[in-house]
């Protein structure tokens, strides 16, 4: 297409038109300019592509497609390939489908266990969610249809998702909710991005300049097209002129003559919507010179895919005593209504209508015979004794009881969040009853987000299958059976209870706000902080092998920008082949800014057969020792010694290594409000202040009258907090001005 072109032919109206959606889920066309419309539909584990009744909660049916393990397991894989592949599969289908953008996937942090669409989310992380969403962007779009990264940003919590404002701190914002966009953004490359619902202190961001304008396309170069989330504009006006390209879905025709009004009344430019409309012909332009359908597309394939995809995004959380795998000819018995009735997908948007379903009780016929009892219904909440003791003595009866259980759909889903991290009360009593007669107990967990398991002591094997897609109870019975070693790590913490959690006292927020006052302290950061214990922390996950660390070396152990590598070599020491996720985190190991313990920085994942070695390998660059400074509005990093660590989980820390880096020269401009010691660290300062104050800067310090019992370092700690301005106090009798040209030459000599 000739963007230029037709955009030189269009009226004010069409390009108003364009600048929302045609229905629920196209955008408008126009035949005379050779502009096709364009559909999209809700990703992101799977195709919701409606034709009629379209709706954007997945009320009503949409086409038949493979559902794929959702974000919470995906993100558990820690395989960037794994993500490409299951992208490609999503891009797939989406060309099959005539679709031009699917709309995921989906980077919001998980800040608290409770927000009702954590499954939809990758992780606590922003580094693993960012890389994570990034190789699942590129494998869509590698397909030639685009991706929207979604929901931008600080979407963290369903309560109030439409209206809430998330007060969040400048340095939060950048090092975890902003960050995991970023990466993604910049690796990614998404032809699109859909705005949050929310405000971000105080301002909507589908109409938030800097959100959009600055951060997004200046500063991380972003050049596709925006649109809010449904539903998600509150002013169109507003919107346009702050980077906001699409509305979705259509709102009407006094939507359009908004627009057209607010240009001919000098309210809107002409020309940013002309950039908004350039920005949309562009990602049409993308869809139709990408179209590609494939000859042959077979659902069935996907499914098996599906089930590949799931053994590695399901973590085995404890395996005492080598319970699992199974093996031999041992009685098996299946109880609980997941293992009939998997729950695999979350509530909402994203909802797929599946081609089929596998459940591990239809798996395991072609394993072994097991016995099943339902135990409970999937929906129960409170015990059935009937159900219980048949269960009780199915248990009884095997020499290994596997208990299937999980979160229904009215606990946890997109729309709203959980009120607790609790399992339904008569799954934890059933757990309780068959341990009370059977001391080989496995239990598989379906849910998105962590829950609280009171008997984790008493049972010996836990393996959290997640929401695990269509397949999930093939892949179930492939790992509990060793068809395949289970490899997922956990990407997000399991904490002991909802109480210690970093955002338990400001989560939902009790009106229209919700204050982050946690901070930069998320997940693994704030229990590393606090030193609190969990039940299972970040990045921790076994398997049926161990491994054995060894030689962490750095390509140097000085670090002054470019690139450094850190490698370490993995044994498997065990008898099954299995793969290894191995974590690196950059621990500051010197005084200076208020730093989390460790920041996961670099992963990477490899397959060793018994008594094989091999090596992990990964980059870190700047950007991985820089903390955001809200002084200069920027990243910095801090000159000092500081520790690579390689590790299993991020309570599991193997091997270290030190490497000394060299420092930003920070350059913090001097007001009458900086105090001394801040002053001091300025190269030049305490020669500047002496030369300029001369006697009067010791008087200062210490006064006259103390100068025999304060000590010169006593005399500076005191003064440590002062600030400049303060220096005219105290009868020092400096003018104002002296003070003024004080902080012009402190800001001169740092070049300011
Ligand atoms: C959700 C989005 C989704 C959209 C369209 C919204 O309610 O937040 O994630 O893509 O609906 O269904």
């Amino acid at each position: 297409m000739d963007i230029e072109k037709i955009l030189s032919q269009m009226t004010l109206e069409e390009k108003a038109a364009l600048c929302q959606g045609k229905d629920f889920w196209h955008l408008v066309g126009f035949e005379r300019l050779g502009v096709p419309e364009m559909m999209v539909s809700d990703g992101p584990h799977g195709l919701r592509k409606q034709d009629e009744q379209a709706d954007h909660l997945g009320v009503n049916e949409s086409i038949k497609a493979v559902c794929f393990p959702t974000a919470v397991g995906t993100a558990a894989s820690f395989d960037r390939e794994l993500l490409y592949q299951l992208g490609e599969a999503i891009g797939e289908s989406a060309q099959a489908e005539n679709l031009g953008v699917v709309l995921g996937p989906a980077a919001n942090i998980k800040r608290s266990p409770l927000c009702g669409r954590n499954f939809e989310y990758f992780s606590e992380d922003p580094y693993l969610s960012a890389q994570t969403a990034a190789a699942y962007i590129r494998g869509v779009q590698s397909k030639g249809v685009g991706t929207s990264l979604k929901h931008f940003a600080a979407n963290n919590q369903e309560a109030r998702r439409m209206s809430i404002s998330a007060e969040i701190r400048e340095r939060a914002l950048r090092e975890i909710y902003l960050a995991s966009f970023e990466g993604a953004v910049k690796e990614g490359k998404p032809w699109t991005l859909m705005c949050s619902y929310n405000k971000i202190n105080g301002v909507y961001s589908s109409q938030n300049p800097w959100l959009l304008n600055e951060v997004l396309r200046k500063e991380w170069g972003f050049d596709g097209m925006v649109m809010t989330d449904w539903g998600a504009c509150d002013d169109h006006v507003q919107g346009v002129a702050s980077g906001l390209d699409l509305e979705m879905p259509r709102a009407g025709d006094s939507d359009d003559l908004a627009l057209v009004k607010a240009v001919r009344e000098g309210r809107l430019s002409e020309k940013d919507l002309d950039t908004a409309v350039r920005n949309l012909l562009g990602t049409i332009d993308k869809y139709v010179t990408k179209r590609n359908p494939p000859a042959e597309f077979d659902w069935g394939v996907q499914h098996h895919q599906a089930r590949k995809f799931a053994r590695e995004a399901m973590v085995l959380l404890k395996n005492d005593g080598d319970l699992l795998p199974i093996t031999g000819n041992k009685k098996v018995a299946f109880i609980g209504g997941f293992a009939a009735k998997p729950r695999f997908q979350g509530g909402g948007s994203s909802h797929i209508n599946c081609t089929e379903i596998l459940s591990a009780l239809e798996a395991v016929r072609s394993v072994c015979p097991v016995t099943y009892a339902e135990g409970f219904a999937v929906d129960d909440m409170e015990a059935d004794p009937a159900r219980q003791a048949e269960a009780v003595k199915a248990a009884a009866e095997a020499d290994i009881a596997v208990l299937f259980l999980g979160l229904n759909d009215r606990i946890e889903s997109e729309g709203y969040d959980r009120r607790d991290m609790k399992l339904p009360p008569c799954q934890n009593e059933l757990v309780k009853a068959v341990c009370a007669v059977q001391k080989n107990v496995a239990v598989v967990l379906h849910n998105g987000s962590p829950v609280e398991l009171p008997w984790a002591d008493s049972v010996p094997a836990i393996l959290e299958a997640y929401l695990g897609g269509q397949a999930a109870g093939g892949a179930v019975v492939d790992l509990l059976f060793g068809a395949v070693s289970p490899c997922g790590k956990l990407a997000e913490t399991f904490p002991l209870r909802l109480e210690d959690t970093p955002s338990y006292l400001d989560f939902p927020g009790e009106t229209d706000k919700v204050y982050y006052s946690e901070g930069i302290y998320v997940g693994y950061r704030w229990y590393d902080k606090r030193k609190l214990p969990v039940l299972f922390p970040f990045g921790h996950g076994l398997t049926y092998t161990t491994f054995a660390y060894s030689n962490l070396r750095l390509s140097s152990d000085a670090f002054d920008g470019g690139e450094l590598t850190a490698s370490v070599d993995v044994t498997n020491t065990g008898k099954f082949a299995a793969k290894e996720i191995v974590q690196f985190y950059v621990r500051p190991d010197h005084a200076g800014i208020d730093r989390p313990v460790r920041e996961l920085k670099g992963y990477g994942k490899i397959a060793l057969a018994p008594g094989e070695t091999g090596t992990v390998t990964v980059t870190l660059d700047r950007r991985s020792f820089a903390y955001w400074e809200e002084r200069i509005h920027d990243w910095d990093v801090e000159g000092g010694r500081y520790v690579i660590e390689a590790a299993a989980s991020s309570r599991d820390i193997r091997l270290c290594a030190p490497v000394e880096v060299k420092g930003d020269a920070l350059r913090v401009p001097v007001t009458g409000d900086t105090i001394m010691s801040e002053i001091r660290k300025i190269p030049g300062a305490r020669e500047l202040l002496n030369e300029a104050l001369g006697a009067k800067e010791h008087k200062m310090e210490g006064g006259d009258a103390a100068e025999e019992a304060i000590s010169n370092e006593m005399a500076e700690a005191m003064s440590a907090e002062m600030p400049l301005h303060c220096l005219g106090s105290f009868n020092n009798d400096l003018p104002r001005e002296f003070l003024l040209s004080l902080v012009e030459k402190l800001n001169a000599l740092q070049g300011l």
